[in-house]
């Protein structure tokens, strides 16, 4: 018997009471379930299911009758009934007997037993039921070892792996994201299903498919996550730029980094100091299109250049596959991407304030971020080298600070505008004014003139005359 979290009780009692009333017998199920053994608070379970043997509708529509305040959506078509209550979301159902046709997630259905809709669930540790109709209030029903499952820290199907995944292949992705959010691991024979399953996940939407996988990025340590995914071959279904980045290629004894288990190394050095779900994906990124600008040199040896103004221009065709926002957010981890080395090139003395300026000026209100993923991108394991990273970019940070103090250089607009030059130059609009608004941004930036209206409209009238056309 169970001592049923004392914030649900009476309503749970309650939901059992109308349950006998109508002859039906109701079970708390799923993630509320699951979640009570893993010690989360019930504070934060407000997405709760119920399972009842008998119609699922019904139920619902006696609640909603007696309980104060409750907003009833009935989906006839899937059995299935929502009561709104509180700030409760409570779902209920009819245990199903529920199979699925090969090509497609419309099931058929037909009504069942308690266990019937257990053994169709996704896994075991989401397939454990508490009854709460009088007299066995609070009875645990774990037919498929749900809880040695918990205490083992595995995830497994209640059945074979393959039936359970071919009627709902998004429950690979379900796999791996709850491995990863409660650091566990995957049975074997789970794994191996999935491995032989994953080209199924095509028939799932993929807005679906990227729910999951963000919360496989939002997870305390999402490299946990796509190493699963790799290893059961689920990332290359959806971002095969990904696995691509894995390997290292040796010439003349010289190799590079593996870029696969950098780019983890990344992604969990940004989860420890940043929750902004974006600036995961700049870490995921970052890297994206060093396989293309691989190139050998006996001198320089392995480089990758220009991968960060590629990696940038993949980044929306990448956020368009994987139905990511194609908004400001995607712009974030675009310009993450193309900066990202841009203040590793400051970090000598020698590098003059105009350097300075200009990175303040591209990165904007990024600039923060900017340096949290370049410190992330340090991944050496040579201590020594880590320390003499991280205080070069001490010290770049400090010029930036500085810099910045002085010239209010972020969000910088140019004091001149297009239709000044065009009374300058005595011209109207084209190229011409684009040209000479970036001359007067150069000699701003580089310290040639103060930055105001009275020095820029001066060197303006200094400059016109080599943008006059005397012909
Ligand atoms: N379920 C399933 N197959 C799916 C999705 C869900 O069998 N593809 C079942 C599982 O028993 C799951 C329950 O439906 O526990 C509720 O699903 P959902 O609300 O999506 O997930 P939770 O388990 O509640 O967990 P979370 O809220 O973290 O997503």
């Amino acid at each position: 018997m169970i001592d049923i979290p004392k914030k649900h009780r009476d309503l749970f009692e309650y939901i059992g009471k109308t349950a006998e009333s109508i002859g039906q017998k109701v079970y708390v199920v799923g993630g509320y379930v699951r979640d009570y053994y893993l010690h989360k608070p019930a504070e934060q379970s407000t997405d709760i299911d119920f399972v009842t043997v008998g119609s699922g509708i019904r139920l619902a529509e006696e609640l909603a009758k007696n309980l104060p305040n409750t907003k009833i959506s009935v989906f006839k078509q899937f059995g299935t009934a929502q009561v709104k209550y509180r700030k409760l979301d409570l779902e209920f159902v009819g245990a199903r007997k529920e199979s699925y046709r090969r090509e497609s997630r419309k099931p058929i259905v037909e009504d069942g037993s308690l266990e019937d809709d257990q053994l169709r669930r996704d896994l075991t540790i989401n397939a454990l039921s508490w009854c709460l109709n009088p007299g066995s209030f609070g009875v645990l029903h774990d037919p498929f070892g749900g809880i040695k499952d918990l205490h083992a820290e595995v995830i497994r199907t209640p059945i074979d792996p393959e039936k359970t995944f071919d009627d709902d292949p998004l429950r690979m992705m379900r796999a791996v994201r709850f491995a990863t959010q409660l650091n566990f691991r995957i049975d074997v024979k789970t794994v191996a299903a999935i491995k032989k399953m994953a080209p199924r996940l095509s028939i799932i939407s993929r807005e679906r498919v990227l729910d999951e996988l963000n919360k496989i990025v939002m997870a305390t340590t999402p490299s946990a996550g796509f190493a699963l995914l790799l290893e059961t071959d689920l990332l290359k279904e959806f971002f095969p730029e990904m696995v691509n980045l894995l390997g290292v290629d040796e010439k003349n004894g010289q190799r590079h980094k593996d870029n696969f288990w950098h780019t983890l190394e990344v992604l969990d050095n940004v989860a420890e100091v940043s929750d902004n779900l974006w600036l995961r994906w700049a870490a995921i990124m970052h890297d994206i299109a060093k396989p293309p600008t691989k190139r050998f040199d006996k001198n320089a040896g392995w480089t990758f250049h220009g991968h960060d103004a590629l990696g940038a221009k993949w980044v929306p065709k990448i956020f368009r596959r994987l139905t990511l926002p194609l908004d400001d957010r995607m712009k974030y981890v675009q310009k993450l991407v193309r900066l990202h080395l841009r203040p590793i090139a400051l970090v000598s003395d020698e590098v003059s304030d105009s350097a300075i300026r200009r990175l303040i000026y591209e990165a904007g209100d990024e600039i923060e971020d900017l340096m949290i993923l370049c410190r992330a991108d340090i991944t050496s394991k040579n201590e020594w080298k880590v320390k003499k990273f991280q205080n070069n970019f001490d010290r770049v940070e400090k010029r930036i600070k500085e810099v910045e103090e002085k010239d209010k250089i972020r969000n910088w607009k140019n004091p001149i505008s297009g239709q000044d030059i065009m009374e300058v130059l005595e011209t109207g609009p084209g190229p011409i004014i684009g040209t000479v608004k970036d001359k007067i941004k150069d000699a701003i930036f580089d310290g040639d003139i103060e930055n105001d209206y009275t020095a820029a409209y001066n060197y303006l009238l200094s400059i016109k005359d080599q943008y006059i056309d005397h012909s």
